[in-house]
């Protein structure tokens, strides 16, 4: 005997009233909609983690520009320069299929560092702290950072603040009485420089 037949005989048959839905076809649904909702969080998760992903990569993957050297003008004009001189450079990096233009601050000063060439030393203006512009304050012969407020001295040396170490020096030479640097990425909130792309 069927279950319908026995439910029959038995008078424990049941008939749907209108607008009432078998339960078997509300688990179904139920089912459907949990599994819509599902596929979507998973998408929605795998959108929001790209950037992290990127920003984790970055600039591992993000910028390459092997060998570039920048031309910071005659070496003689820092010979008798007394304070720090700030530069711009215009860095031209490949961001996957884009040419990427961007302008780096840079200062030319006078110190005795490994690196530095008959006295002169070139320092990315890049806080070794966060990564804000660290600035030159003329008034008080020292580099600042507006961020939290570090302080170096004129050749770049740490003074005080957050950062964890000196600034970065960039390797230099000269070439026909120019005065050539060669932009790097150090990494930040480490005791010891750190080239993380050169
Ligand atoms: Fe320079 Fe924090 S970023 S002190």
């Amino acid at each position: 005997m069927t279950e319908k037949a026995h439910e029959r005989e038995t008078g424990t048959l049941s008939v749907n009233l209108p607008g009432e839905v078998e339960p078997g076809s509300v688990m179904s649904r139920r089912r459907a909609v949990g599994w819509i909702l599902g596929v979507g969080g998973t998408a929605v998760g795998a959108l929001l983690a790209i950037p992290l992903i990127r920003s984790a990569l970055y600039p591992i993957f993000a910028r390459s520009r092997a060998g570039t050297w920048s031309n910071v003008g005659s070496e003689n004009q820092y010979a008798s320069a007394s304070t720090p001189m700030r530069k711009v450079l215009k860095i031209v990096e490949s961001a996957g299929w884009q040419k990427v233009t961007s302008s780096k601050v840079v200062y030319v000063t006078k110190g005795s560092r490994r690196g530095s060439l008959g006295g002169i030393e070139v320092l990315t203006a890049v806080c070794p702290h966060l990564g804000c512009e660290v600035q030159w304050e003329d008034g008080k012969k020292i580099f600042y950072c507006p961020c939290h407020g570090s302080k170096f001295a004129p050749d770049g040396k740490y003074l005080g603040g957050p950062a964890p170490r000196s600034m970065d020096t960039l390797p230099i030479r000269v070439a026909d009485g120019q005065l050539m640097v060669h932009y790097e990425y150090f990494r930040n909130l480490v005791p010891q420089k750190e080239v993380i792309i050169s």
